[in-house]
């Protein structure tokens, strides 16, 4: 039978993530490319002993269908959460659960916007919020950013020719903190400006922060929820980067009215929120492993982002550049402008290392010189080995094209 394919999902391409995952598996292969956590992040026989005690305790209800907003217990826990490490005020009934941020990132362009209208983003901005954006067939605005987070003066500008063409865009999306792919971290000044804007413009603002508990130096700047007086910010939280992906775990906190909007939808999207994946992570949030567990991710992570910083310094060519994150998970890298990353994968791949091009973050893919580099999953051998690798590769490349 031929299937005639809807003209929507006939569109999306795959993400070059998800085609690079199948590489990761070839032997040898160093993969810099998911943003995937190092699995001695993860506190597993904690979780085994979690798992167990959920089992004898709660085991009827947890393999049980649940509620479409997640277990009330898990959301009372997020609210503790959020108000201890991002400073936000807010209450369980303002709580979505949802399967991983990355649900949070394709309902909301599902309920607050139209096919066709427009969302503004950071350019680059996270490749998954891309895709959600894809699927729902609405249009991206890309304001660029520099090592102070989103150019909010270019925002306002923007901001003011779409108000005056009568297209004012549906939310602003942004990572403030320890931005995907960039790694930057909007100043606290910026962050002011971009809420003055949204509230004169009439403009939500959804901030996305899955990375914002791993800060390896420098000082905290306040999460836009904590400093939001208007109920306008959505904040999307998730556990993927701090407990453990695997089990799906995200959350989404807005005000009442969006919550219910997004209620109705999530009905749609899979009836209720896993019941036994709650447990485990209200159980660990109740035993409080994560505080205990998050200095140890630090600790790691902070070690091997100064390693491939390291490494880039030794064994890329003059002229190179990267971010020097004060958190999360990704480097930045920038190489001479005759360089284009995109193409440059292959030859990569056949020197067995993995990279996602900077070209790939952007809503139209209009830089083609970047490189994303993931510091977390590899170990150290494999960051002094893969940065080596790369940086033939890279410096190869650049005696081409000069020869050429
Ligand atoms: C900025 C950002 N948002 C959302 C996600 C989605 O994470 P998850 O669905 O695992 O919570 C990611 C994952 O890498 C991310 O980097």
């Amino acid at each position: 039978m031929t299937y005639r394919f809807s003209s929507l999902i006939e569109g999306l391409k795959p993400s070059e993530i998800r085609e690079l995952l199948k590489y990761t598996s070839v032997p040898g292969m160093i993969s810099f490319g998911g943003g995937m956590p190092n699995p001695k992040s993860f506190a597993i026989d904690e979780i085994r002993d979690i798992i167990d005690h959920v089992l004898k305790t709660n085991g009827d209800l947890a393999l049980q269908y649940g509620s479409t907003s997640g277990m009330l217990g898990l959301r009372q826990e997020i609210a503790k959460m959020v108000k201890d490490t991002e400073g936000i005020d807010t209450k369980p009934e303002n709580i979505i659960v949802t399967s991983g941020s990355q649900q949070a990132l394709y309902a909301l362009p599902k309920v607050l916007a139209n096919p066709g209208e427009t969302v503004i983003t950071e350019a680059p901005t996270y490749i998954g919020a891309i895709s959600a954006f894809n699927a729902n067939s609405v249009k991206m605005l890309g304001i660029p950013l520099d090592e102070h987070g989103m150019k909010t003066d270019v925002l306002q500008s923007e901001l003011e020719r779409l108000k005056k063409s009568g297209s004012l865009p549906k939310y602003i999306y942004t990572i403030p903190t320890f931005q995907n792919p960039a790694g930057y971290t909007m100043t606290l000044e910026r962050r002011k400006h971009l809420l003055d804007l949204s509230e004169d413009y009439g403009v939500p603002v959804v901030e996305d922060n899955p990375y914002g508990q791993l800060r390896f130096s420098g000082k905290k700047v306040p999460s836009l929820a904590s400093m939001d007086q208007s109920g306008e910010v959505t904040y999307l939280g998730t556990f993927s980067k701090v407990m453990t992906p695997g089990l799906r775990i995200g959350f989404i906190i807005s005000n009442e009215k969006v919550v219910s909007k997004v209620n109705l939808l999530k009905q749609a999207l899979d009836l209720a929120t896993n019941s036994l994946s709650g447990y485990i992570a209200l159980e660990y949030l109740r035993r409080d492993v994560m505080a205990k567990q998050i200095p140890k991710i630090i600790e790691l992570y902070r070690g091997k982002r100064d390693l491939m910083i390291s490494s880039l310094k030794e064994h890329f060519p003059e002229g190179s550049t990267w971010s020097n994150p004060d958190g999360g998970m990704f480097l930045w890298t920038e190489v001479d402008p005759s360089i284009d990353t995109t193409a440059l994968i292959k030859k990569a791949l056949e020197k067995k290392v993995a990279y996602v091009s900077g070209a790939a973050f952007f809503p139209h893919g209009e830089k083609r010189n970047n490189m994303r580099l993931n510091f977390t999953y590899s170990d150290d051998e494999e960051i002094r080995e893969g940065i080596s690798r790369l940086g033939e590769v890279v410096s190869q490349e650049l005696q081409s094209v000069r020869v050429a």
